[in-house]
């Protein structure tokens, strides 16, 4: 989900915006607070900023905070002088006009755009008379993704200066129990971290002193400046999961680990057009070399390069034994850059060798990397999107990998959600090669294939459908309950796993009311859910 502006404006406020930038010195920020409350890997973030003008005259102070993109901003509260200011959050569209036009009428909003590879920035700004106090308060809600086998809240903190009472909270609430807890990121000092565990509960408690703040690795006379990152999994069981209901609404966890792998079909389609002179090239043949290195002895796989035309490495599918990797390696090492990019029929030729090569009982993938817009051959992204539906047929998930900034990343993502998959953003960074061979890992190890969860005496569920699980992942599906009647509901998954149908279903037949999740968090994940596969479907 790109949610590129998210905008939030302060009816009510109606002060002027200073013409000059804020001015740190002008201001103290006295306490910065951040408490993360986890209760089934669904996050809930407050940060609380009180700030000082210390100065005799009225001063513009700023709220400058980094949340991770796939949070939903869910309140946001000003408080000035013993009054609340409530915000409203608005989404996308008007957004960006509406923010113009506020800040045109003087009046405060906040504006979100993205920053880096994970987070965007939230910032407003409000001016406060001489020697006032203010309290900003912004809340955020995600669900954790689960990702290689782990799950990870991500922190990031920049308050600009030093702060005399810096604390970040975070609970972990997880009925199943925790499997293990790291803290990591730039921030995690340890002198200044403590962890508590319970049975199925942890607390992560961070209060680094004003001289610590500017001692960690990303900190400077400026204090903190990054990122603490919680890692943590779950224990689970290796049948139906985890489902919990409250007040008519469950979310079901569906993440068995006990399976074996299925062998996989996998096509690798790379752009070697001519803005990929150069570093990108080089990552590229590099991630490449190191993914076929991983393959399985009964993986099959295929190799495509392609620029304004379309070379293969071979014409079919072949095993991923000794002698064929070497000479796909060799293969590999020899990708040079060169002309145009026709992504059209890149993608056809994959699916193609993909269709030619029926193999019951396997997991076929389509990976697409490319740098750029399609400038050959059919350069309709319509036309292409269409061309390449009617080829996949729902036959297998495509994965497109944009590598840089000159993609066009709606048109990568929207194919990749009409056939199954995902799109990734590769960065232009020293790291390049990580970060596709990071992603080549996540889906490496398919263990089931058509997975259709069921839910008798369920409605308006979130998707129920998934081409495919791998080991490390998780799917999950929440919806309502019809009636309430916990009695009638049975959740099933049906899945094909080596060679084999496989059900999986509660042994009891019904599911139990969890009861002591909080009356509405379940709700809570069933809308973030909605919300999200909405906004892909746009
Ligand atoms: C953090 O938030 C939780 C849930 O809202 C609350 O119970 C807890 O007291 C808060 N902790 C702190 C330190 O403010
Ligand atoms: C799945 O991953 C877990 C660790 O994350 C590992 O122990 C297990 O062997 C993997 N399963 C397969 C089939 O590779
Ligand atoms: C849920 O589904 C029922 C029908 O099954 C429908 O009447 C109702 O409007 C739906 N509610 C929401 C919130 O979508
Ligand atoms: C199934 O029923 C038995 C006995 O009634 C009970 O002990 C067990 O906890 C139940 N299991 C589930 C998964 O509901």
């Amino acid at each position: 989900m790109e949610r590129a502006v998210l905008q939030i404006t302060l009816f009510g406020l109606l002060l002027a915006l200073a013409a000059t930038q804020p001015n740190k010195d002008n201001w103290d920020i006295y306490s910065f607070h951040i408490n993360s409350t986890v209760t089934s890997r669904y996050a809930t973030t407050v940060i609380t900023s009180r700030m000082a003008n210390r100065m005799d005259e009225s001063k513009e102070i700023e709220f400058h905070v980094r949340i991770p993109k796939n949070a939903f901003i869910s309140k946001f509260r000003m408080f000035i002088d013993g009054q609340v200011y409530d915000g409203v959050v608005k989404g996308k569209e008007k957004a960006r006009q509406q923010y113009t036009e506020a800040v045109s009428r003087g009046q405060s909003a906040g504006l979100v755009s993205s920053v880096g590879r994970t987070l965007e920035e939230f910032k407003t700004s409000v001016t406060v008379a001489a020697h006032k106090k203010v309290t900003f308060e912004l809340t955020y809600e995600e669900l954790l993704k689960r990702r290689l086998g782990k799950y990870e809240l991500q922190i990031h903190a920049r308050p600009m200066q030093p702060v005399k009472s810096f604390k970040v909270d975070v609970h972990i609430h997880e009925k199943s129990g925790i499997n293990f807890v790291e803290v990591k990121g730039g921030l995690a000092l340890a002198d200044a971290i403590s962890k508590t565990y319970a049975d199925n509960e942890v607390w992560v408690n961070f209060y680094p002193t004003e001289d610590q703040q500017k001692t960690c690795t990303s900190c400077g006379e400026q204090g903190m400046n990054g990122d603490l990152v919680i890692v943590y999994d779950v224990n689970r069981d290796s049948g139906l999961g985890d489902i919990k209901t409250s007040a008519g609404y469950f979310v079901h966890h569906f993440a068995p680990s006990s399976l074996t792998r299925i062998s996989k079909n996998v096509v690798f389609l790379i752009d070697r057009s001519g803005s990929m002179h150069g570093k990108k090239i080089r990552q590229t043949r590099l991630a490449l070399i190191h993914i076929l290195n991983d393959l399985s002895e009964d993986d099959h796989f295929g190799l495509i390069t392609f620029d304004g035309s379309i070379s293969y490495w071979k014409r079919e599918l072949v095993q991923a034994n000794q002698r064929n990797l070497e000479s796909a390696k060799t293969f590999s090492e020899d990708i040079r850059e060169s002309g145009a990019t026709n992504i059209n029929s890149a993608v056809l030729e994959g699916a193609s060798l993909l269709n030619a090569h029926p193999r019951e009982d396997s997991a076929s993938i389509l990976i697409l990397l490319t740098d750029g817009d399609p400038t050959t051959g059919v350069t309709n992204l319509e036309q292409i999107q269409s061309n390449v539906r009617a080829a996949i047929a729902d036959k297998f998930p495509l994965y497109c990998l944009g590598f840089g900034f000159d993609v066009n990343f709606e048109f990568l993502e929207t194919m990749s959600l009409q056939n199954n998959g995902v799109a990734r953003r590769i960065y232009e960074d020293s790291d390049a090669d990580l970060q596709l061979k990071g992603f080549y890992e996540e889906v490496a190890t398919p263990l089931l294939i058509d997975v259709t969860m069921s839910y008798n005496g369920g409605t308006n569920l979130t998707q129920t459908e998934f081409s495919q699980y791998y080991n490390g992942s998780e799917i999950v599906v929440a919806g309502q309950i019809t009636d309430n009647d916990i009695g009638t509901f049975t959740p099933q998954v049906v899945a094909i796993s080596s060679s084999k149908k496989m059900t999986f279903s509660n042994p009891n037949g019904t599911v139990e009311s969890t009861g002591t999740e909080s009356a509405d968090h379940i709700q809570r994940v069933w809308a973030y859910l909605t919300v999200k596969q909405l906004l892909e479907k746009e």
